[in-house]
């Protein structure tokens, strides 16, 4: 049966948990130098709509390093960009490759690929998940402060991809989350009404805050929200993490971000920049945990 990753649901705690070490060993391996070419010959293709630093160059520098090879196709440069279908796209290049990771919009696109591909395909984004970004994260607090299960993680901002993938993260791995949106950017209320127990709405970004061991945000205007920027800049008013907000947190509280970060905005200078936050190491470790996932999904 092929496995495919649209979102950290495809996966058993068990399993998301062995991908976490497996990232870790293979972070080891890869900081000593040593030879892991474990996917050697496989091919990847990645179909990206939007824009990408972290996941187009952890996904392609991970395959190198594995062995095998990719390749980056923008979808204006391919047939899909002309009208042919994305099931016969999905049909074809399946046929041709042993992986498709796809970054896009809508995430009913991104199952209907699937449901057309004979290899794995890997969510890189929708607008509903960004579950890759959250192996990385978990991976990161546990490099930092070991187990996160039982722990209590704060999300201040926006409530859509990132905090919905934060939300089935607290399913899976067994804390809790807190989350601070405006009203009106909510997360999705079936993916958070599925985590009752685990991820609940608070008042404030003070409620989220106080007492946690993790502080969370994204930007407040998403890739495809640019027309709405102002709109959100006003409606998030109060939302920046801030030295003050991190300060209600537990004393050893870390900060993330899954970048891109706008300064001053959804997080103040001081925080991003300062030393409870975490931000590199996340993105690092978008590298190792890919790097475990295509193991799991193609070896
Ligand atoms: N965090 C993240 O997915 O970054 P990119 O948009 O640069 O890939
Ligand atoms: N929420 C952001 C995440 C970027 C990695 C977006 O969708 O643009």
């Amino acid at each position: 049966m092929i496995r495919h990753f649209l979102s950290l649901m495809d996966c058993t705690p068990k399993e998301l948990r062995m991908l976490i070490e497996r990232a870790m060993t293979l972070k080891a391996i890869l900081h000593r130098r040593e030879p892991h070419e474990y996917l050697r010959g496989s091919s990847l293709a990645l179909i990206f709509e939007k824009s990408s630093t972290r996941t187009r160059v952890s996904f392609e520098a991970g395959i190198t390093q594995l062995g095998g090879n990719s390749m980056f196709l923008a979808p204006a440069e391919l047939q899909l960009g002309r009208g042919e279908p994305l099931e016969d796209t999905a049909r074809v290049v399946s046929r041709m490759v042993d992986a498709i990771v796809i970054r896009t919009h809508e995430h009913a696109k991104l199952a209907a690929f699937a449901e057309h591909s004979q290899v794995p395909v890997i969510n890189a984004l929708t607008d509903r998940f960004h579950p890759c970004q959250l192996l990385a994260d978990i991976q990161t607090y546990f490099e930092h402060r070991g187990d996160i299960a039982g722990r209590t993680v704060a999300w201040i901002g926006d409530g859509n991809n990132v905090c919905q993938s934060w939300i089935n993260a607290a399913r899976q791995f067994g804390f809790t989350l807190r989350i601070a949106t405006p009203a009106g950017y909510r997360p999705n209320p079936e993916i958070l009404g599925a985590a009752a127990g685990s991820a609940h709405l608070v008042e404030t970004p003070e409620d989220a805050a106080r007492g946690a061991d993790l502080v969370v945000t994204d930007t407040w205007a998403s890739m495809g929200q640019e027309s709405e920027k102002e709109v959100r800049m006003r409606a998030f008013q109060g939302y920046c993490v801030t030295a003050c907000l991190m300060d209600l947190a537990a004393a050893d509280a870390l900060f993330m971000h899954c970048l891109p970060a706008y300064r001053g905005v959804e997080v103040a200078g001081e925080v991003i920049d300062g030393p409870r936050s975490v931000v590199w190491d996340e993105a690092e470790n978008r590298l190792h945990a890919q790097k475990a996932l295509l193991e799991f999904l193609l070896a």
